[in-house]
């Protein structure tokens, strides 16, 4: 299973932008300067759960909880310990079992969670107690459809929430937005005093991208992910992929006009592409903060949630 695909540090891009073109047109702000925007502890965290998706953290004593994001490019399960630091993880291709979204293939998904929870277990990590998350406004059936895989997986789940708390959690923020710029969506929340108030989805994510890459080589998306992905093509490509996140971006400064905020953060695996932060800088005017590993912060933040509200002795709703 390809627990370890190569996962881009989109910190690492900040302090060490490309040469040429991409740095020049996406003047983001230093390393420093990004570090004040997002927690510190909350970057710490994310880079410890990368480290801890090769699964050779020694298991603690005590409880683990687990957190799953089933996303439309990748199923990802993050394992924390009681005060939610992260020890354990599976990050694997969806393999198109989940779709913008939704459940489109259910055994396909089960089969693929039920890989991941073998191999925690198998490496030590007793897991059992669950909490999965679903894009905002998909809450009811689609909700339970996602309980319902974790359930057939092998997993008890003690609660569901939505997408962007579970990035909330992580970025330990309670007001401004959450763009999460993920494979087949971006999704756009409002957070007020830890609330989430509005909220809409996009069909424009990182497939777009991969789609106008394969048009213009002409190659497979497979192979256009690929080069995508590559940090020493990222430049290369931006201009090509430049008006698909001016879209995405100016959709964002849409949906904010009447739900204005200060701050936009970041995540989903798209953000991690040089020059996303610059474009949406450029189009909505705000400051824009990004974490290191925006890929992992939803998945992180479900399986802390999960253990803050074992501690909590909170029995979270099971769904509506
Ligand atoms: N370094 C990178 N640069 C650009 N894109 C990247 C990078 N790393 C991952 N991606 C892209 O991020 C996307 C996956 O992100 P993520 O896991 O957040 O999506 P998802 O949750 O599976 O999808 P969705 O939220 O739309 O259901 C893929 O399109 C992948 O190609
Ligand atoms: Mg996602």
């Amino acid at each position: 299973m390809d627990t370890r695909v190569a996962l881009h540090d989109a910190s690492q891009t900040l302090e060490r932008p490309p040469r040429g073109t991409l740095a020049a047109v996406s003047a983001r702000p230093s390393d420093d300067e990004d570090a004040v925007k997002i927690h510190p502890s909350a970057n710490r965290r994310l880079k410890d759960f990368e480290a801890a998706l090769g699964l050779t953290i020694p298991p603690p004593k005590g409880p683990l909880f687990a957190g799953v994001d089933l996303g439309t490019a990748y199923i990802v399960t993050s394992v924390v310990d009681a005060d939610g630091a992260p020890v354990a993880g599976a990050l694997t291709r969806s393999r198109s079992s989940i779709r913008d979204g939704l459940v489109f293939d259910y055994i396909g998904a089960i089969n693929l969670l039920r890989a991941q929870v073998e191999t925690i277990r198998r490496a030590g990590y007793a897991i059992d107690d669950a909490m999965v998350c679903y894009p905002p406004g998909t809450a009811g059936r689609n909700a339970r459809a996602f309980a319902n895989v974790l359930e057939a997986a092998g997993l008890h789940v003690t609660g569901l929430m939505d997408e962007p708390s579970a990035a909330a959690e992580v970025l330990e923020i309670t007001d401004g937005a959450v763009v999460d710029i993920g494979g087949g969506t971006t999704g756009i929340s409002v957070l007020k005093g830890g609330e989430v108030i509005y909220t809409a989805d996009e069909a424009t994510g990182g497939t777009h991208l991969d789609l106008v890459l394969a048009g213009n080589f002409k190659i497979s998306v497979e192979e256009a992910e690929r080069i995508k992905t590559d940090p020493a093509r990222q430049a290369e490509v931006f201009p090509l992929v430049r008006p698909v996140f001016q879209k995405m971006a100016s959709i964002v400064r849409q949906h904010l006009r009447d739900h204005p905020v200060e701050t936009l953060y970041l995540v989903g695996g798209t953000s991690a592409f040089p020059g996303a932060v610059g474009v949406m800088e450029e189009e909505t005017g705000l400051v824009v903060a990004l974490p290191s590993h925006p890929l992992l912060v939803t998945p992180l933040g479900i399986g802390i949630r999960c253990a803050r509200d074992a501690r909590a002795n909170v029995k979270p709703a099971k769904g509506k």
